[in-house]
């Protein structure tokens, strides 16, 4: 299959190329965009063909549930029943934002978007070129990060194009995403309120809204059973550190036996001087999170054998940095 470029400016984008983009949704084809956390690859919501599509080009197992990506709150209600009204207060404050909340799921919902679930996450992506997309479709998008499954989130067009150029119809490309973490998922199905992913918007945040009303379950990975929340794991073996553990004592240890080493440190002030691979940030779990992904990829494309990484705080968005980090050391 022939991918077709469309690039567009991020704040402004022509309308003309959009609606070529909107018009391969309408004819049931898929289209890669970007959103305020990673890029997305959609297709029209509404139609079990066009869903299926997704899942082939990202080789997607078909249990896992996609997410329905809509332009307004009135079009997400189209395709849920049963909203407690404390989610309003939700959406007033978060949409469009990296907030996604899972609903019961109507009939006009394909069973396919939801593998088979009674619920669907629902999601205003706070991107201009992704709202214009779905405004422009007419319809819902049922999408899903745009990278092979087993590969990290893209958080740059180049990525997308790295993992699905030849799979997909087009690719909406603009620049880099903002949070570089996915959204969070909130379960609004049952009270408390449950985060089955940290992601962009913190607890914390949540809790501002609907205090007492939100439950962090932790570990993530025992909610929902099979629906936890699958995450990318690079090649490297990643070994979580904490702040004030000594992180260039272990790295340079296995550097020193001749293992291919990479280092992420956010506060240590020692770096190990034996590593092959080695990234500082200075900018706290913004930064972390926005770079995240990629120091996966350069890891991988490097071939880090021990990949040590500093657990940042575990509180705001630092949670949500922290499980992808653990999620990654995971075997
Ligand atoms: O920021 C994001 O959420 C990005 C952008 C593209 O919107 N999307 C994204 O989609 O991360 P995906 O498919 O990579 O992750 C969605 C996660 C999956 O782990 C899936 O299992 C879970 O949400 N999920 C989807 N529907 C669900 C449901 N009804 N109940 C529980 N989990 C659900
Ligand atoms: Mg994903």
């Amino acid at each position: 299959m022939q991918t077709l470029h469309l690039k567009v400016d991020p704040d402004n984008p022509n309308h003309k190329i959009i609606e070529i983009a909107a018009a391969l949704i309408r004819e049931g084809e898929t289209v890669a965009f970007p959103t305020e956390t990673v890029y997305g690859v959609g297709a029209n919501g509404l139609d079990e063909k066009a869903v299926k599509r997704v899942f082939e080009a990202k080789r997607r197992p078909l249990d896992n549930p996609l997410l329905m990506h809509v332009m307004s709150w009135e079009q997400a209600s189209s395709l849920v029943t049963g909203i407690r009204e404390e989610v309003l207060l939700l959406v007033d404050r978060f949409w469009p934002g990296p907030l996604t909340l899972v609903a019961p799921a109507n009939d006009r919902v394909p069973r396919v978007v939801t593998a088979g679930l009674s619920t669907v996450g629902l999601r205003m992506p706070d991107h201009r070129v992704a709202l214009d997309l779905i405004k422009a479709a007419g319809v819902p998008v049922a999408a899903t990060s745009a990278n092979l499954s087993g590969r990290p989130s893209p958080t740059s067009a180049q990525h997308v194009i790295r993992d699905l150029n030849g799979r997909i119809a087009g690719i909406l490309s603009a620049g880099t995403t903002g949070w570089g973490i996915e959204s969070t998922i909130l379960d609004v199905t049952r009270t408390p309120f449950t985060i089955l992913r940290p992601g962009a918007v913190s607890r914390e945040r949540l809790e501002e809204v609907l205090p007492g009303m939100i439950k962090a379950a932790r570990p993530w990975t025992e909610v929902g059973g099979r629906l936890r929340a699958a995450h990318y794991r690079p090649d490297a073996r990643v070994i979580p550190v904490k702040p004030g553990d000594k992180l260039a004592e272990l790295a340079q240890a296995e550097a020193a036996k001749g293992k291919r080493v990479g280092v992420v440190v956010a506060t240590q002030q020692e770096l190990p001087t034996l590593a092959d691979f080695v990234v500082v940030i200075n900018g706290g779990p913004a930064e972390y999170g926005r770079r995240l992904y990629e120091i996966f990829r350069e890891a991988d494309s490097r071939k880090i054998e021990y990949l040590f990484m500093e657990i940042p705080e575990e509180k705001g968005l630092g949670v949500a940095v922290a499980d992808r980090i653990y999620e990654a050391a995971r075997r």
